[in-house]
């Protein structure tokens, strides 16, 4: 089956993985980015690039609309393409703002354009303290203070919007941290390491594979619980793009 997909945030560490991905399974891709100058990068990813701000609500429905999608997936954040720890203050705040406002900007409008399904990228490191491993239900750390009380309300409104906005049906993926091309790291994290194209490859999955609901997305290990995404969406972390 061939599907017509808006990928917010195309021009992102995962957007760029996940276009030539989408594209090469044969469906269309609308990709976005904020910056005209990134438009021939999508293109030639696969995508029909379109450039827009989440946050301007009017042009942004103008944009999914006129892609016509049966997908929505959301792939924005606003963080510092090397995680540099003395902007991270500041992108934290963006990036919470893209996950209330733009989200919900971007719900109302995938449903205005008649989208049937919403992806959206979370993170695997926000639930609260507790027995290991996490599995998906167990709660966030919504007590959080600080820049991490900030990213966890971010990732609250994120997660409720998409899994509460009928007729959407909401999947949320829990990524674990990014290694790979086009991340801050070549090597895996110590933590819930995961594989920018195998976190891209789960996005393919999660269109069309798996009930509504949250999937952790991660390397085998020992803080995060991994089986639902492998059960459910037939996820495997060892998927990689030809080089
Ligand atoms: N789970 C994880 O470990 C995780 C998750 C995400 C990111 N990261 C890390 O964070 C760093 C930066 O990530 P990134 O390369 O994906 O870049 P990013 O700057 O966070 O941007 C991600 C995407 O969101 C878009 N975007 C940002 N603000 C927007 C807005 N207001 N309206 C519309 N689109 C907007 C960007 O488009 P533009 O082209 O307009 O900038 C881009 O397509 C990397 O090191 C990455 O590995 C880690």
């Amino acid at each position: 089956m061939s599907y017509r997909i808006f990928l917010a945030g195309a021009s992102g560490a995962i957007g760029r993985r996940l276009t030539p991905i989408l594209h090469n399974a044969g469906h269309y891709v609308c990709g976005s980015t904020r910056s005209k100058a990134k438009a021939g990068t999508l293109r030639s990813l696969g995508a029909d690039p379109v450039v827009v701000d989440v946050f301007d609500a009017t042009a942004l429905s103008r944009a999914v609309a006129s892609a016509r999608p049966d997908i929505v997936i959301h792939q924005l954040t606003d963080l510092p393409r090397d995680l540099d720890p003395r902007e991270m203050g500041a992108a934290i705040i963006r990036t919470a703002r893209i996950r209330g406002e733009g989200t919900r900007n971007l719900v109302r409008a995938a449903i205005a354009a008649g989208a049937h399904r919403l992806v959206a990228q979370s993170i695997a490191w926000a639930y609260a303290p507790g027995a290991e491993p996490h599995a998906e239900t167990d709660p966030l750390d919504a007590g959080a203070e600080g820049d991490d009380g900030i990213n966890v309300q971010g990732l609250i409104a994120l997660e409720e919007l998409t899994l509460k906005s009928p007729p959407l049906d909401g999947v949320i993926l829990r990524y674990g941290q990014l290694y790979g091309p086009g991340t801050s790291s070549d090597q895996p994290s110590n933590y819930a390491p995961i594989h920018v194209d195998a976190a891209a490859y789960a996005a393919l999955l999660a269109i069309d594979h798996g009930d509504t609901g949250i999937y952790n997305i991660a390397q085998s290990n020992r803080h995060i619980a991994t089986e639902k995404a492998r059960v459910e969406l037939g996820w495997t972390p060892d998927f990689r793009l030809p080089a």
